[in-house]
């Protein structure tokens, strides 16, 4: 067990990981996405009521998914798959999230929207807030839709100046999927608070999740009492052959050159969004890093079942949410076969209409 306790995966581990993060130096093991940001949810705000101030309020963006667990949510509560739950969830309060595509004329004009709400926001509700929580560069689940770079710098510039702790939910984005080891390394000059990663940390070999912060957070929790302790710890905390793993699969990240596979995969996905572009079944096309989406035109719910198994019987594990279809390719996979693969996607996509 972890509770008072330590292991050398754990130890190699956290070092690794601060390696690829060096803005952090603190490392909170979990076992899974959702965890990981409850965790850092539950930091923020005890961070704050360890100093005796009550800001117990949360800031999100529209769209976002940040996991199943009732914090996680709570802050994704507009992902679309918590209905019946809403009476439960705590109230968060979310900002448009200006979610943009190739040939995007009104670009401009939602990340000003959406920086003019946080801005009114920030203005009068900083002192009770206690974090802003953010998908960086993606929102996975609720659609693959994204934003600049340049924006997510601007909230995190914004929120700091605001003195509200941020949260980066790196959960799908981590481990080189937007074509940085992280999505934060896009930033220039910042970094949030909390960093949250899972999913690629084991190569998705075994469940683990980190959440990593920094000596300021940290030191609030330290003191004499209990009473100022974060009490947040599970059986499968850190669990010793799942450190393992994430270190085996940092070092196949190493030995194996997948930065470069990373930065083929990137070339081929430009290439395919630009073809894709032209074609009439699709429109907001979009693509970030080793991630494609795109949205089909006007179809209704029968024809997406048809599309989904008309991949599947071509041979392809593809998951449209909605009307979005994407594609998220191991890195394992060579050029040719992402090719082979869309040839499929764009027949499967032609038989609809
Ligand atoms: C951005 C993001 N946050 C959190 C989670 C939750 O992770 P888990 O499914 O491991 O609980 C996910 C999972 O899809 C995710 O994509």
């Amino acid at each position: 067990m972890f509770a008072g306790f330590t292991h050398e995966p754990a130890i190699k581990l956290a070092e690794s990981l601060l390696d690829i993060a060096p803005a952090y130096n603190k490392v909170f093991f979990t076992d899974n996405g959702s965890t990981a940001i409850e965790v850092a949810l539950k930091i923020a705000y005890q961070y704050w009521h360890n100093q005796g101030k009550n800001r117990s309020h949360f800031v999100a963006f529209e769209g976002a998914y940040h996991g199943d667990t009732f914090g996680a949510m709570a802050v994704g509560k507009t992902s679309g798959y918590y209905d019946p739950f809403f009476d439960l969830l705590q109230e968060v309060t979310f900002l448009p999230f200006p979610a943009t595509w190739m040939g995007d004329h009104a670009l401009e004009e939602k990340e000003t929207a959406a920086l003019k709400a946080l801005d009114d926001y920030l203005n009068k509700h900083a002192l009770e807030t206690a974090a802003l929580i953010i998908e960086p560069l993606v929102q996975g689940a609720s659609g693959m839709a994204m934003c600049r770079p340049s924006f997510l710098e601007a909230v995190f510039k914004r929120c700091q100046a605001a003195g509200v702790l941020t949260i980066a939910d790196e959960i799908m984005t981590g481990f080189g999927r937007t074509g940085k080891m992280i999505a934060c390394d896009y930033l220039d000059g910042v970094y949030p608070d909390f960093l949250c990663l899972s999913k690629g940390i084991t190569g998705g070999f075994l469940p683990l999740a980190v959440t990593l912060c920094r000596d300021h957070i940290y030191n609030a929790f330290l003191a004499e009492t209990y009473a100022k302790a974060l009490t947040h710890g599970h059986s499968y905390t850190a669990n010793p052959l799942a450190c393992a793993a994430a270190l085996a699969s940092l070092d196949v990240f190493e030995q194996e050159q997948t930065p470069q596979k990373i930065i083929t995969l990137c070339e081929t996905q430009r290439a395919w969004a630009q073809r894709l572009l032209d074609h009439p079944n699709v429109e907001k096309v979009r693509h970030q890093g080793t991630i494609l989406a795109f949205n089909l035109k006007d179809f209704n719910t029968t024809q997406i079942k048809k599309f989904k198994r008309l991949v599947i019987e071509a041979g392809l594990n593809i998951r449209p949410l909605g009307s979005v279809v994407y594609t998220l390719p191991p890195y394992c996979l060579t050029a040719e076969q992402l090719h082979t693969a869309y040839i499929r996607i764009i027949d499967c996509i032609s038989q609809l209409k």
